[in-house]
């Protein structure tokens, strides 16, 4: 059940609008993703790159969705994803820190799910640059969807499995003319609580998504 109202995003609307529009504290629909068009491949494998500036201008709401389904949205009838898992066990999260809080992107249903509204960007990483960014993603593994093994193969597979997370959001952003950076170096033990997690949760990477600074 939710825990809070629902509010329809049309894709035009930048992030701002919904912080003019006082919409804190509310789950958010987003647009339909855009499925088609994007560089040819050779090119943005050819623009991929890593960036640690960023302009704090927002996304559009159509930008953040696109940018969710390419990272790990749903892309087939049977509920599978654009970035493989291991056994199909889809055992990563997708946590979106914007400016108005953190937000769970349910892949099936499209849309964030509130878990805290508070702007903890800042702690998206031990760098300042993370600060500016306007969307910083955060993967967790759920190591209790990853079935037996050892805590040190469980954490293996979860690394893997969000290398082609995070390798689908480089090549979105080239795609899109948006900059982004992959990060490991953040302070689990304060972001952790912040996102809420469960003690077989693991904060695998973040990455920060933005317009490149002018
Ligand atoms: C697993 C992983 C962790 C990373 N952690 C950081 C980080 O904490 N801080 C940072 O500035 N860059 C980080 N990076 C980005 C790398 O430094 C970057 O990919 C590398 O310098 C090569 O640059 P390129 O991505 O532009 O080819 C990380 C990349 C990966 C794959």
């Amino acid at each position: 059940m939710k825990l809070y109202a629902q509010v329809r995003w049309p894709g035009y609307f930048p992030l701002s609008a919904l912080l003019a529009a006082s919409l804190y504290g509310q789950d958010i629909t987003l647009p339909a993703p855009q499925k088609t068009g994007g560089m040819p491949l050779m090119e943005a494998l050819a623009k991929r790159s890593t960036t640690r500036a960023f302009d704090s201008r927002d996304l559009s709401s159509q930008q953040l969705s696109s940018l969710l389904w390419a990272a790990f949205g749903i892309n087939r009838p049977d509920g599978k994803r654009t970035a493989p898992s291991a056994n199909n066990k889809q055992a990563t999260d997708v946590y979106v820190l914007l400016k108005q809080g953190v937000y769970g992107y349910d892949a099936k249903a499209n849309q964030l799910n509130l878990v805290l509204a508070e702007d903890v960007r800042k702690l998206g990483g031990t760098q300042s640059f993370v600060t500016n960014a306007p969307v910083t993603l955060v993967f967790v593994a759920d190591l209790s969807k990853m079935g037996g093994g050892s805590e040190e193969a469980k954490r293996n597979t979860a690394n893997i499995n969000v290398g082609y997370i995070s390798e689908n959001v480089y090549l979105f952003c080239a795609s899109e003319g948006l900059v982004t950076g992959a990060r490991g170096s953040v302070d689990r033990a304060v972001l952790g609580p912040k996102l809420k997690l469960r003690p077989d949760q693991a904060i695998i990477l973040a990455q920060s998504v933005g317009y490149p600074k002018p």
